[in-house]
């Protein structure tokens, strides 16, 4: 892929670039496509009133390149994500997971809620920072 200003934002951490979305200026409703050399991941900063809790931001897709799977990238690219999320303001992030990646996001510290919001999938969050931290 090539790098290029415009995949750069401040908020984005080295290796993820922002292949869509906001510039500098964002607000909640924002989507954008992020990625790194072996995938690319959907996300959305969620306005409060879609979330299950104030301030989170959800994962629409994470997908790491067919051939690569299985050698940690997911992970890494997930950590990135994950910090992404923090630097945009968010508190928690959400997921509906297919039942095979359930396992996955486990890993990654993401518990069950006991609410379905699409058939089959599996609602999962994660708090990414402490309330009233900075
Ligand atoms: C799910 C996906 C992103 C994981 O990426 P990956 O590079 O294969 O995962 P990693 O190799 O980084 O695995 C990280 C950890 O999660 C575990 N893991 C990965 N996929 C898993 C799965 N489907 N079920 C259970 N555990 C899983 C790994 O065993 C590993 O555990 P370890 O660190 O204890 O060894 C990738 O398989 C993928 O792109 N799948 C297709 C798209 C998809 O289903 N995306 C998720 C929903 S949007």
């Amino acid at each position: 892929m090539k790098v290029s200003e415009r995949h750069m934002r401040s908020y984005s951490p080295m290796g993820l670039l922002v292949l869509r979305g906001p510039k500098e200026e964002y607000g909640k409703g924002a989507h954008w496509v992020v990625g790194d050399e072996h995938g690319y991941a959907e996300v959305i900063l969620m306005k409060d009133r879609n979330a299950v809790h104030s301030d989170t931001f959800y994962i629409e897709h994470i997908v790491i390149r067919e051939q690569e799977r299985g050698k940690g990238y997911g992970r890494t690219l997930y950590a990135k994500v994950e910090e992404f999320a923090r630097n945009v303001g968010t508190e928690w992030m959400q997921i509906d997971s297919e039942p095979e990646t359930v396992g996955f996001w486990k890993k990654m510290d993401y518990t069950e809620l006991d609410r379905v919001f699409y058939k089959d999938k599996t609602a999962m969050v994660k708090r990414v920072r402490a309330p009233g931290s900075p």
